[in-house]
């Protein structure tokens, strides 16, 4: 969702700012504008519709010089894409520039009301009502820009992430931050602000993450903070251990593929961080909150958005088979308005690559206000979930720039398999013995991901074949459904096929009806040990019997399948509980190549936003 870049110090801003929003890229945008404040004293504003290399050639056919600037990719809410809706946004007498991530809700009445007091409004955006309140104020006598800032935002309702500068005050940036991520980052002799650690991981190792209601007021020399009521607020500078290269494509044609490939090592890190060489699960700094809550608990809620809410599920049934603990899922944007009721001792745990998804956040504030402890499980150190949660169990999948998740979601699976695990033994359900064939299993699953991803021309070969079809049904049961959602979302997010998962069961149910020689059913046929197998078997013989083409991923070893199936992809078996860790990189790959084959931007696919920080 919209990106935000800003500068203050003695270099030029320009090519600092576009540097910035070209590492925010993949957070999905529109159109893209700066704002800079010049040396002879005027707030000059560029904008364009579309990627940034336009705005690159409008601000090279217009150059813009100084050394305070702010810079915004922006993702339209409201208001269609347009050079005027872009960011930033100015009030009447160009005296105060804007930048803005999130959404401002009352923006209708406050508008209203400037408009009364005579104030223009050039765009159809909320941000809009922001720099002419800020003005408004200023003309009613309010005479510092940090006490306009904290005097507007205390009128505004919603979310936000801004940037601020204005042309009367030179070599002072200002930043302000509620429900939206923001960070400022801390140089030598200069300060950004960044939406995200990656836009300016390689020029500044300390941040200050800013918390819901801070203002911060940055010169060249250091940052102010403070509360909206002015209260002064003692910055916390941390140490960001990133390095620059995670945020790099490594080679690769794309984040995307380069992520699809770092799977096996992020899995091997977060298995190293987290079992012992006697094949002990250990949560680290989690243990507390999970050893406590499993032995008294009567329920698990898992609450998260799209990708993670599919490792969600495949959590509620680790957690279900290995602990005996009865566990739901909920959507974010669902749980929040059903009118929940959670039984005392229930604990919630909040998956988010993010930790910024503005559903999921709601959610887990009103299980909080319902008495529930919260663990995040998330692959942002820093981020909003894990400072609103209890215990942290962090994904450590290193940034991932790709819009569409997957080494993200691989490492939220195996992290409940940990947590499943590490509960089971708490509570007894599981003994010493079984958790060690189960973490022995486990070490195995970052080899077998390496041998999918050695024969991925062999799935090339397969989407070759397919990647022209309008339609796709992915199918898959049990342990593999939550697979079969999660292979068709990659597909429809990036090459733009429509693809629908389906439990393999409820295909008779309804979307047989669609089954013909045209249609691909991608199904999910591993492992073949497991008492789903023989039915999966059965749906695939409903599909071949009316002609369907069936791409299977399948055992290595299968000999079944293959006689029925158009196409095989083989993997490497493990036990159920484990195949989603694999099976899935077999469809991301499928994805992938779809979505290349069909000429799609695979990073930046249309209208998605890789964090999104609104309702
Ligand atoms: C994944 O490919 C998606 N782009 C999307 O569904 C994502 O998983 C969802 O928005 C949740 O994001 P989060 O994990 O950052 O909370």
């Amino acid at each position: 969702m919209c990106g935000i870049v800003g500068y203050v110090g003695p270099k030029d801003a320009v090519p600092l700012l576009i540097e910035g929003l070209k590492r925010l890229e993949y957070r999905g945008y529109d159109s893209a504008g700066v704002a800079v404040r010049r040396a002879d004293g005027a707030l000059d504003v560029r904008k364009c519709v579309g990627r940034l290399s336009n705005l690159e050639e409008a601000l090279e056919a217009a150059p813009l010089a100084g050394g305070l600037g702010i810079g915004h990719t922006r993702w339209a809410t409201h208001g269609e894409p347009s050079e005027i809706n872009s960011h930033p946004h100015i009030d009447c007498s160009g005296g105060v520039a804007v930048v803005h991530n999130g959404i401002i809700e009352n923006y209708l009445e406050l508008r209203a009301e400037l408009e009364a007091k005579g104030h223009v409004f050039r765009s159809q955006t909320d941000t809009e009502a922001l720099p002419h309140l800020i003005e408004e104020i200023l003309k009613g006598g309010e005479t510092s820009h940090a006490g306009a800032i904290r005097a507007a935002l205390r009128r505004a309702r919603g979310a936000y992430a801004l940037g601020i500068v204005f042309r009367d005050e030179p070599g002072v940036l200002y930043a302000a931050r509620c429900g939206s991520p923001l960070i400022v980052g801390v140089g030598e002799g200069e300060q950004y602000i960044a939406s995200d650690v990656p836009a300016i991981l390689n020029r500044v190792k300390k941040v200050i993450y800013l918390n819901d209601g801070e203002v911060a007021e940055l010169r060249a020399s250091g940052a102010t903070l403070s509360k909206l009521d002015g209260t002064p607020v003692v910055p916390e500078v941390k140490t960001v251990t990133l390095r620059a290269e995670a945020a790099e494509r490594a080679g690769f044609e794309t984040f995307m593929l380069k992520e699809i490939h770092e799977q096996p090592r992020v899995l091997r890190t977060l298995l190293d961080a987290h079992v012992g060489k006697d094949g002990v699960v250990n949560l680290g700094p989690a243990s507390a909150l999970i050893d406590e809550a499993a032995t008294g608990l009567r329920r698990v809620l898992i609450l998260s958005c799209g990708t993670a809410y599919y490792a969600g599920m495949y959590g509620r049934l680790l957690i279900e088979r290995w602990t005996g603990i009865p566990c739901e899922t909920d959507l974010g944007s669902e749980f929040r308005y059903r009118g929940p009721r959670l039984p005392e001792n229930t604990l919630v745990v909040a998956v988010s690559q993010s930790g910024e998804t503005a559903d999921t956040l709601a959610s887990v504030r009103l299980a909080r206000k319902m008495g529930c402890k919260v663990l995040g499980i998330c692959n942002v150190p820093g981020s909003t979930l894990l400072r609103e949660s209890d215990a942290a169990l962090l994904t450590q999948a290193g940034p991932e720039i790709g819009v569409a998740s997957t080494k993200a979601f691989t490492a939220q699976l195996m992290a409940f398999a940990l947590l499943a695990i590490r509960m089971g033994r708490v509570r007894g359900a599981l003994d010493a013995r079984r958790e060690r064939e189960l973490t022995e299993e486990l070490a195995r699953i970052p080899d077998g991901i390496h041998r999918v991803l050695d024969k991925q021309d062999d799935v090339r070969a397969v989407s070759q074949k397919y990647y022209e079809c309008f339609n796709a049904l992915y199918l898959g049961r049990r342990f593999n459904y939550p697979v079969a959602l999660e292979g068709a979302l990659k597909n429809k997010e990036i090459s733009y096929q429509h693809a629908e998962g389906y439990a393999a069961g409820e295909m008779k149910h309804g979307p047989i009806a669609l089954i013909n020689e045209f249609l691909p059913v991608v199904c999910l046929c591993t492992p073949t040990a497991d008492e789903v197998h023989e039915k999966v078997v059965s749906n695939l013989k409903e599909v071949e019997a009316r002609k369907g083409r069936i791409i299977a991923v399948v055992a290595e070893s299968d000999r079944t399948i293959r006689g029925m199936a158009q196409d095989v992809i083989p993997v490497p078996e493990t036990i159920e509980e484990f195949s989603p860790m694999i099976n899935v990189v077999a469809l991301q790959l499928f994805a992938y190549f779809n979505a290349k084959l069909r000429g799609a931007d695979i990073d930046k696919p249309r209208n998605l936003a890789k964090s999104v920080t609104v309702e």
